[in-house]
């Protein structure tokens, strides 16, 4: 073996997915993937994608598997271009093969753009020998996915939109770790019959902005209701965060609804969700639940601990709802290393004669 071998281009990452507390809904510019105004999330725990990628001189074009089977199509496409912006950055020409898995179903309606980019940022640029700092990974993930760019963290992150026509100052930050609010818990509600998303986040929230006539007024509004949802967060205030969750999370629906053609994410039941959460809140008398919903009809459902398994309970009695689940803020996107092939362990050894 020729001792001046490089060493292997290939690198595997985690990441999670993430549930927006403040939307990113429209790109002011799309070509740098800017949006229009910064955004605010939980990082998801339990769930993950794994990425790995080999950058290989023997290789004509990309190869990439996602959950097991060829990638065709759109998504094939959407992980070739993001190759082609890491390759650009590193000065690279070989093609990659990437071999990608969510740890839940794709059609489960959790965001897998979010943690699929963000593990294929992670492990791409590794891969490339480019050596990013978090903040520089959550700058490239974004143009795979705007949402991705939050998944580089974990806790509670903010995505900010920033200032600069060139988008250096367009990237994540970490606000509060995942155990900043340990009795926060977030009740997922997967519904029945959820449709398959046709288009992508990244082309239907251009669309509002084309043609939603409360586009506007939305932009305007984001800033004053992320301050007062970071600062909830901050206190750990439940009675102020989950009425201002629901306000965005009304206000990004009508937006939507109000975009042409319009575009509707909610089934029958998740409007029954919706409405389960008012009714919570009303019986109580003060705020104890807040609802989310990102382009799918899959609703999340914040509340906090000792009221959280009532509140699952009470949610997975509604006709139409297929399963819940309780899942907690959790860790961001990190390396999986694997210690480099002379250090590993040797194997056992053998026993009896030679
Ligand atoms: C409604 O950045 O995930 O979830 O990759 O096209 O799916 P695609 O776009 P993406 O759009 C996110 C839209 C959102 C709100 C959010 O997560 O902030």
């Amino acid at each position: 073996m020729p001792r001046d071998r490089p060493s292997p281009r290939e690198a595997t990452y985690e990441a999670p997915p993430n549930i927006a507390l403040v939307k990113y809904w429209g790109m002011r510019d799309r070509a740098r993937a800017i949006p229009f105004n910064s955004s605010l999330s939980v990082t998801l725990g339990r769930f993950r994608s794994r990425t790995h990628v080999r950058f290989d001189p023997a290789l004509f074009e990309d190869k990439v598997e996602l959950n097991g089977a060829p990638a065709v199509g759109g998504p094939r496409d959407g992980v070739v271009r993001f190759l082609d912006r890491v390759r650009t950055e590193a000065a690279l020409v070989d093609r990659a093969r990437v071999v990608s898995d969510n740890n839940f179903p794709t059609a489960s309606g959790l965001a897998s753009s979010a943690s699929g980019f963000a593990a294929l940022a992670g492990a791409a640029s590794r891969a490339a020998g480019l050596r990013l700092s978090d903040r520089d990974l959550s700058r490239l993930a974004r143009f795979g996915s705007g949402s991705a760019s939050r998944s580089v963290f974990g806790g509670f992150v903010e995505w900010r939109a920033g200032r600069r026509p060139d988008g250096r100052d367009c990237y994540a930050v970490p606000l509060y770790p995942a155990d900043h609010w340990p009795a926060l818990v977030d009740v997922v509600v997967f519904v029945e019959g959820a449709p398959v998303k046709e288009v992508r986040s990244a082309d239907a929230m251009q669309s509002s902005v084309a043609t939603s006539p409360l586009y506007a007024r939305r932009v305007a509004g984001v800033p004053g209701r992320l301050a007062a949802i970071r600062s909830a967060i901050a206190r750990r205030d439940p009675k102020h965060l989950f009425p201002l969750i629901m306000e965005e999370c009304d206000n990004f629906r009508e937006v939507c609804e109000t975009t042409r053609p319009t575009l509707d994410y909610l089934t029958t039941t998740s409007r029954v969700v919706l409405g389960e959460v008012r009714a919570l809140n009303r019986e109580a008398g003060t705020p104890v639940a807040g609802y989310t919903h990102d382009a799918g009809a899959h609703v999340h459902v914040f509340t906090l601990a000792p009221r959280a398994r009532k509140v699952r309970a009470r949610l997975s009695r509604l006709p139409g709802v297929r399963s819940t689940l309780l899942v907690r803020p959790g860790p961001g996107g990190h390396p999986i290393l694997r210690p480099p092939r002379s250090t590993r362990r040797a194997p056992p050894p053998r026993r009896g004669r030679p």
